[in-house]
C-alpha cells in the first residue's frame, strides 16, 4: 500500500511539473510577440512625427509653397503649440483664438494689419528686438523663423478667415 501511493504521488508530481513548464514556455512566447508589437508600434508612430516635420503642431503640415496659408490648420496651431491662449486666452487684453480678435487687437491697437505683415505687433512681438514689452511668447522658448514666416505670409495673404 505505502509503495504504491509512493508512486503515484511521484506520478502527480512530475505530470504537473511537465504542465508547469509548457506554460511557462507559452507565456514567455506570449511576451515576447507582445514586446516585439510594442516595439514595431512606437517605431512607427516615431516616423510618422518625423515624416510630418517638427516645426507645426498637431498633424497639419507647414504650408507648402504657393499654397494659401490657413488660419485655422496653420496659425491656429502654432499659437496652441507655444501657449499663446494661456495667457491671449480672454482674461484680458489680447485673445489669439480668432481672425477677429486679432484684428481687434490688444493695449496697442491691432495686432494684425492684413497685407503689412512687417507692421503687424503680431509679427513685432515674436522677433527679437519688440517695440514695446516683451518677446513673445513671454518667457520663451520663441518661434524659429520659419515658423514666423508662415504668420506673416498668412498677414500677407491678407489675414483671411479660412
Ligand atoms: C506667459 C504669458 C504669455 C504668453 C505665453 C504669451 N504672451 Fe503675449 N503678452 C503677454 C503679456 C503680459 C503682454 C503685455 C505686455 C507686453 O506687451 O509685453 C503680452 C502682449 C502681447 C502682444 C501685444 C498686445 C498689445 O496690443 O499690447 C501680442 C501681439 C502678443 N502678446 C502675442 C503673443 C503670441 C502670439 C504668443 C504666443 C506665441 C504670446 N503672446 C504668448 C503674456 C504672454
Amino acid at each position: 500500500m505505502e509503495f504504491r501511493y509512493h508512486i503515484l504521488r511521484k506520478r502527480l508530481v512530475m505530470s504537473n511539473g511537465v504542465i508547469n513548464s509548457r506554460l511557462y514556455v507559452g507565456l514567455m512566447a506570449g511576451l515576447i510577440v507582445l514586446m516585439m508589437t510594442a516595439l514595431v508600434l512606437t517605431g512607427c508612430s516615431d516616423m510618422g512625427s518625423v515624416v510630418a516635420g517638427g516645426d507645426t503642431s498637431n498633424s497639419s503640415p507647414p504650408p507648402q509653397q504657393g499654397q494659401d496659408v490657413s488660419f485655422q490648420s496653420h496659425v491656429l496651431p502654432i499659437f496652441q503649440r507655444y501657449g499663446c491662449n494661456s495667457c491671449h486666452g480672454g482674461s484680458g487684453g489680447l485673445i489669439v483664438s480668432s481672425v477677429a480678435q486679432l484684428l481687434r487687437g490688444g493695449d496697442n491697437g491691432p495686432s494684425v494689419i492684413p497685407g503689412k505683415a512687417d507692421s503687424s505687433t503680431l509679427v513685432r512681438k515674436l522677433a527679437p528686438g519688440t517695440p514695446f514689452g516683451d518677446r513673445m511668447p513671454q518667457g520663451g522658448p520663441y518661434l524659429p523663423d520659419s515658423t514666423i514666416q508662415t504668420i506673416k505670409l498668412w498677414i500677407n495673404q491678407g489675414a483671411k478667415n479660412n
